[in-house]
């Protein structure tokens, strides 16, 4: 009895120190995933400063997005100047569009379309796709609809916008084009917010604007843009920058995207 002593208080100090141990593993903090972060989760769009005002330049509205002024509209009753039988040398429009690298069934918004220029030259490209032909001019509107009829071309729809929305539904186009009529949004902010809202993520825009950095470019200041203020306009509207093509006589190929 004597000599089992010994090897009974071995085995309660083994089985104590086993107990502590599983004990203190049990009830100490475990290891976790980090939690994910929001942003990498779900794609905000940020919201983009306030319009700043001055008195107004002679082309512009004193309205300011981003230290940019706002041009004034051009009017319907310049539709001539946007058909002169000149514009493929001065803006080689043809270049351009052939850049525009779209399947054929996609929906297009060329936004600011004023009298097609654009859209019905684009329009035979996407054979099962769309041009949605988006203006703010009822009188552009109608010149859309009587072209398309003296062209025969059906996949071009006129669609009135208003002046801080696209009034197309969300997630309703794959692509959207502005030649020279960005610079003249009266509501900048609004009509990129509202472009981001109709564009189907992955998205693209395809912005023309007049080289703001090229004095050998004839065209008034205020209806130029430079691309690093275009590209703080859209990217403080949610946009990521692609590419600029710089294939254009007088204007930027600019390419975003909805992330
Ligand atoms: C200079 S024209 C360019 C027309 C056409 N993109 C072209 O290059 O031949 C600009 C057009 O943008 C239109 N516009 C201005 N603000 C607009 C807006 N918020 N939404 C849609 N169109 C707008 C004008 O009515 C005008 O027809």
């Amino acid at each position: 009895m004597k000599r089992a002593l010994p090897l009974l208080g071995a085995l309660i100090v083994l089985g104590l120190s086993l107990y502590i141990n599983y004990w203190l593993r049990e009830k100490s903090p475990q290891p976790t995933s980090p939690p994910s972060s929001p942003a990498a989760s779900t794609t905000t769009i940020p919201s983009p400063p306030d319009y700043t005002f001055q008195p107004a330049t002679p082309d512009g509205i004193g309205k300011l997005f981003m230290g940019r002024e706002i041009s004034h509209v051009m009017g319907h009753q310049a539709i001539d100047w946007l058909e002169r039988g000149n514009r493929e040398q001065e803006e080689a429009p043809s270049k351009m569009l052939a850049a525009i690298d779209l399947p054929p069934d996609a929906i297009l918004a060329d936004i600011g379309a004023g009298s097609g220029y654009h859209a019905f030259r684009l329009a035979p490209r996407l054979p099962q796709g769309r041009v949605i032909a988006v203006d703010i001019q009822q009188e552009m509107l109608d010149f859309l609809t009587n072209k398309s009829r003296e062209l025969e071309i059906t996949n071009v729809t006129p669609h009135l916008g208003a002046i801080d929305d696209i009034k197309l539904p969300p997630a309703s186009i794959d692509a959207a084009l502005m030649v020279d009529a960005y610079h003249e949004f009266s509501h900048p902010k609004e009509m990129l917010t509202s472009l981001h809202r109709t564009l189907k993520p992955g998205g693209r825009i395809f912005l023309m604007e007049f080289r703001g950095e090229d004095d050998r470019v004839p065209i008034k200041p205020l209806h130029k843009m430079t691309e690093a203020q275009a590209r703080k306009e859209f990217e403080a509207c949610g946009f990521r920058f692609v590419e600029n093509r710089r294939l254009l006589p007088w204007q930027h190929f600019l390419v975003f995207t909805k992330p």
